[in-house]
């Protein structure tokens, strides 16, 4: 019977494949209520003279299935740490994993770009909120709420009178409401129009310029403007102006620079012309002047205002502006 439960234990030491299970035969067979330790307890029923021999017998048991648990737990313990050494081991030899850096969106790093240049030329830097009202990025532009020029510009409604500003232009109103002239600003920041395809996003960025002072003519917003295209976009690149409108701008003009592409020659980006339009500009309105309560007998102005992605675009050729939203970083990291 006792010699049976031995054997019974050793053949199932063998079966056993790990730390926990192997505690578990030993609570079971050695335990407080363990099946050896039951058969201690059954001395007691013995006549005194039976008593040790049986005894004798059950310790010798009791010691042959610990020295075979022990020399188990020996083994599975090995071979445990022969399996952890070989799974947690470290290749040293192996390239280590950086950890990945983020770097500056490409838009963002033209913005600076912009701004430093016309910071060069004693430009400071203005912002104004996004949410705007009516009032600024319409009323006060000269466009009236009947106005047509309004049907230019695919406008979010907050509400009646409060929208996702349109262009940067209101920031000119914000400023010259709050600081008298001299006056010389740019206004970067986000703008939003309900448009979308290859050249249009609902949200881009703008930068907008002003400069009010006494005696402003035409040819300072030339000046500044082509010694801006000269260091975006290199000294041998053309200037151009074309006549335009603006309900804010008298008169208004639309400038194009020599294509960057083809060098002027013709290409299809340009669609032949040799030239590519980058931005809005004029002699800022008087009636703009004047609801900001500036003496438009004494000073003038010129104002502008030119797209961040489109420039962008044109600097690397970048030939759909959805590229720059989509978070693509094999497109991102290439800038
Ligand atoms: N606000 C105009 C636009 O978004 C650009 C512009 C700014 C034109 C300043 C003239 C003067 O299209």
């Amino acid at each position: 019977m006792s010699e049976e439960l031995k054997n019974t234990a050793i053949e199932e030491l063998k079966t056993i494949t790990s730390l926990p299970e192997l505690a578990q035969l030993k609570a079971r067979y050695l335990g407080k209520k363990g099946l050896i330790t039951l058969q201690v307890k059954s001395l007691g029923t013995l006549s005194a003279e039976d008593r040790p021999p049986a005894g004798k017998r059950i310790n010798e048991l009791k010691d042959a299935i610990e020295a075979a648990c022990s020399a188990r737990e020996d083994e599975l313990t090995r071979k445990d740490l022969a399996k952890r050494l070989a799974s947690e081991s470290i290749d040293i030899t192996l390239p280590g994993r950086t950890a990945g850096i983020g770097r500056e969106h490409p838009i963002n790093t033209v913005l600076s770009e912009i701004i430093d240049i016309f910071v060069r030329m004693g430009f400071s830097v203005e912002e104004g909120p996004e949410v705007e009202l009516d009032r600024y990025n319409f009323e006060a532009l000269n466009i009236p709420k009947d106005h047509p020029a309004r049907d230019m510009q695919d406008t979010f409604y907050v509400s009646d009178d409060v929208v996702l500003r349109t262009h940067t232009s209101p920031v000119q109103v914000r400023v010259m409401e709050q600081k008298k002239p001299p006056l010389r600003f740019i206004a970067p920041g986000k703008v939003y129009r309900c448009d979308a395809d290859v050249s249009h996003t609902p949200m881009f960025h703008q930068v907008e310029g002003l400069m009010v002072d006494e005696g402003i003519t035409f040819s300072n917003l030339k000046g500044v403007l082509e010694t801006f295209v000269h260091q975006m976009f290199g000294p041998q690149v053309p200037v151009r102006f074309r006549p335009s409108f603006f309900p804010f701008t008298e008169p208004s003009a639309e400038v194009d620079i020599g294509c960057i592409l083809c060098g002027g020659a013709g290409c299809r980006v340009c669609k032949g012309s040799g030239f590519l339009e980058v931005l809005g500009a004029g002699m800022v309105n008087p009636k703009v002047l004047g609801f900001c309560g500036i003496d438009t007998e004494r000073y003038t102005g010129f104002a502008f205002g030119m797209g961040v992605e489109r420039i962008t675009m044109l600097k690397y050729r970048v030939d759909d502006i959805r590229l720059f939203f989509e978070n693509d970083l094999r497109f991102l990291r290439q800038f």
